[in-house]
């Protein structure tokens, strides 16, 4: 493993390895705490972050290591014009790790191409968020106790939720996941995830309209934003942003240890009301998000506890 552009550029190995080393760093994260001294991450946001950006940031300096970079497009050269390519090539001779987001699907994975030093995706448009997907299953494995065998509803914005089009690509190499789609039909999911997961490997999914109908089968309840910048006119937003709303009232009838999930920023998809359930996992699942990265960076870099002993 050199980049990490997709989720499926990890072998389902590679992926126990990472949440292991993950669960290693929560356990006791003071073995980690030199492994990348010396060791700089790039962040190159072209687009819009709290949570990644800063769980990267946080990662790497938990690690020892040190950070640049900039978090958006207007205070970088591509203001001037400049390609991401080039970017990415100069920013390589200054850092020995880069973590990139951009608005344009494959811009991380063209980026990738001739660059010596990692280069992991942090979201590219409509289409991966491979760090997300971990971040998502180390939550569903901390919280479950196992990634198959689970009922897992995903509602939203199913249509451009990169999210979302991820971790059906992850979850699909896990035996007895039975997938539910839960959206307006405008948000439904792009033929192109149908096609190359759920045809190709012969997946049964079910698709929904309301999550009322399928909550008390549920084990995992993948809650979604509706990706205002991805529409292509306003009005279809404001029409769809609230179609779906879990409040308490939906709970009613949901398993006792169902796992609510969010990838966050929350708009109005979750009633704040819903925090204080214990079910509600996605604060949790943002905390998971730096641990996650931290085994990441030390994957990608080659490093380990065991040389600082
Ligand atoms: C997600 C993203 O950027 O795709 N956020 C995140 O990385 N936690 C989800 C979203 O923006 O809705």
């Amino acid at each position: 493993m050199k980049h990490l552009i997709d989720p499926m550029d990890l072998t389902v190995e590679e992926i126990d390895r990472l949440l292991a080393l993950a669960d290693d760093i929560i356990a006791d994260g003071r073995k980690y705490q030199e492994v990348c001294r010396y060791k700089k991450l790039a962040t190159l946001f072209f687009e819009p972050s709290t949570r990644t950006r800063l769980s990267f940031e946080a990662a790497m300096l938990e690690l020892g290591g040190s950070i640049l970079g900039f978090s958006s497009a207007d205070s970088s050269s591509s203001s001037k014009g400049e390609s991401v390519s080039d970017t990415v090539r100069v920013v390589s001779g200054y850092a020995d790790i880069i973590a990139m987001r951009h608005p344009k699907e494959g811009a991380p994975l063209a980026a990738s191409r001739n660059i010596e030093i990692p280069i992991i995706n942090a979201g590219d448009g409509g289409h991966n968020h491979p760090t997300q997907t971990l971040t998502d299953l180390l939550t569903i494995h901390r919280e479950k106790g196992r990634l198959g065998n689970l009922t897992v509803g995903m509602c939203g914005d199913l249509k451009f939720g990169r999210t979302v089009h991820s971790l059906i690509k992850a979850l699909s190499r896990y035996e007895g996941i039975e997938f539910i789609m839960i959206s307006p039909k405008e948000l439904t999911l792009p033929e192109y995830i149908v096609k190359d997961v759920f045809d190709k490997k012969n997946i049964a999914y079910r698709e929904v309209r309301t999550m009322e109908e399928v909550m008390p089968e549920l084990d995992i309840l993948y809650m979604t934003r509706v990706q205002r910048e991805r529409f292509f006119n306003e009005a279809d937003y404001i029409r769809l942003k609230d179609s779906f709303i879990l409040d308490e009232k939906k709970l009613v009838t949901a398993k006792e240890d169902l796992c609510i999930m969010h990838p966050l920023p929350r708009v109005n998809e979750i009633s704040v009301k819903v925090d204080d359930d214990p079910r509600a996992c996605y604060f949790r699942q943002a905390r998971y998000g730096k641990y996650i990265r931290m085994a990441l960076i030390m994957t990608l870099l080659g490093v380990s506890a065991d040389e600082y002993r």
